[in-house]
């Protein structure tokens, strides 16, 4: 193992696994009665993704979830993250549910089972059926109560195999960078719609995880995945302070004190007063988005350092719910990897802190997703050696047993991703897996990571030699 870290063992019960969202590897769009989803409209419209990629085939998992549980099984992680596609359930995101597409999921999980694998579901990785989105999407309380009916119809038909539940992947994303800086689905730049968005998204959370209680059978986990970052000022200068601030409410704020904390965040008003008035808040939403949770999913990649620069549009009728004066530069001196994210590991660890510190009754924190892409290739031996993925997940592996050490309760690590994957607006440039794979004709081809990973998350076995 190339590790400089300390090693030291990892409690008995520490979960390890691996992560894949469903329109990043499924492909099969038009099967079963699959409706439309906002990715599959995004990805299709021009010059919107890296060379126009759409998820459409993808990684042909649809047709190939076999031999994938076959590579978890042989990778020996315990538990595998994977996302349901809601338009595959609910074609027009509302009423019974579509039984073909709810097979699919009940195949998967069976196959899991009989790899012993354990499913980790989560119910939305950013695939909302267009047909909602054409009604207002997520700037709109309907779409939570839809996600609420759709989280009952899923866990109504899994819960008796599947323990692990989240609701949302990442709602920062699903928010700001597809209603805000219109990176993603739907591609829109608005103000009031993003903050609106980001709050029916926590309200869809809060309906979600009550209605799923209310219909428990047994040992069922709840919780949420967040992407949060370590965000610092770029320099002691007072205004990349304040930007810094700025960029802390929009990244983690925003979700972190609803959820976690039952509070509004401060900043919000100063930040965004000119361009929404918060009217989509209804009295009792903050003790609905503050449910008891079983479980915190972070997804850690990277640092911001933040620099003020004016980037405000001056009209607030124009203004995006991003355009917050603030910037991310990293310090030249941090590598980056192939997304151009700065690689700075000791930043989980102050992530971590920092929760703990702010989050009085913070669940137990996973580590939902972790990783890296860099510029893969097969050798003229076949092989794909990647030492820079095993330094980078290495590292992250050894900070959170850091975390560990100063009191974060931190109980499983996944890696992102199992395979190579349709990297949203990158397309499949960008390459996360552990696997390899050959877009001519699909082939999986394991990484040198995907052994290291294997042999590392044995020997951190408490009985192992
Ligand atoms: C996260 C997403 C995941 C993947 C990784 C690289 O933000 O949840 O789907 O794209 O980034």
């Amino acid at each position: 193992m190339s590790s400089d870290y300390e090693f030291r063992k990892f409690p008995e019960n520490f979960k390890w696994g691996v992560s894949t969202a469903a329109y990043q590897i499924e492909g099969a769009v038009h099967e079963d009665g699959r409706g439309q989803s906002i990715w599959d409209t995004f990805s299709h419209a021009p010059g919107n993704t890296a060379r126009g990629d759409n998820g459409d085939v993808a990684t042909d998992h649809y047709h190939r979830f076999r031999e994938d549980v076959a590579l978890i099984r042989g990778l020996g992680v315990g538990s595998y993250r994977f996302s349901v596609a809601w338009p595959r359930i609910q074609p027009e995101g509302h009423g019974p549910a579509n039984l073909r597409g709810l097979d699919f999921y009940q195949r998967l999980v069976d196959e899991l089972l009989g790899a012993g694998v354990e499913p980790w579901l989560t119910l939305y990785h950013w695939d909302l059926p267009q047909a909602l989105e054409e009604r207002g999407g997520w700037r709109s309380r309907d779409t939570a109560e839809r996600f609420a009916d759709y989280a009952a119809l899923v866990h109504d038909a899994l819960s008796d195999r599947v323990t692990w539940w989240t609701t949302l992947n990442e709602p920062y994303c699903s928010a700001f960078l597809g209603l805000a800086t219109g990176e993603h689905a739907p591609g829109a730049r608005e103000g009031h719609g993003a903050l609106a968005a980001a709050h029916h998204l926590m309200v869809g959370h809060g309906l979600a995880v009550q209605a799923m209680r209310a219909q428990r059978r047994g040992e069922e986990k709840f919780g949420i995945t967040l992407n949060l970052s370590d965000v610092r000022p770029a320099s002691a200068d007072p205004a990349d302070r304040s930007a810094a601030e700025r960029l802390d409410l929009l990244q983690n704020r925003a979700f972190t004190d609803p959820i976690l904390g039952g509070t509004w965040p401060s900043l919000e008003r100063q930040v965004w007063s000119e361009i929404s008035d918060f009217g989509f808040r209804a009295p009792d939403d903050l003790a609905l988005i503050r449910q008891p949770l079983d479980f915190l999913g972070v997804n850690f990649y990277c640092p911001s350092y933040t620099k003020f620069a004016p980037t405000a549009e001056p009209d607030p009728e124009f203004r995006s719910a991003a355009d917050i004066d603030a910037q991310n530069v990293p310090p030249a001196e941090l590598p980056r990897t192939a997304m151009g994210w700065p690689v700075e590991p000791s930043a989980l660890t102050r992530l971590l802190c920092r929760l703990k510190d702010e989050y009085r009754e913070l669940p137990p924190i996973y580590i939902t997703e972790n990783g890296a892409a860099f510029r893969d290739v097969i050798d003229s031996t076949g092989a794909v050696l990647d030492p820079e993925r095993i330094e980078f997940i290495d590292a992250h592996v050894g900070e959170t047993q850091d975390a560990m050490a100063k009191g974060v309760d931190v109980r499983g690590y996944f890696c992102w991703s199992l395979l190579d994957n349709f990297e949203w607006s990158y397309g499949y440039a960008k390459r996360f897996g552990l696997v390899y794979v050959d877009y001519d004709d699909l082939r999986r081809i394991p990484k040198a990571s995907y052994y290291w990973y294997r042999d590392m998350m044995r020997a951190h076995r408490p009985d192992a030699p």
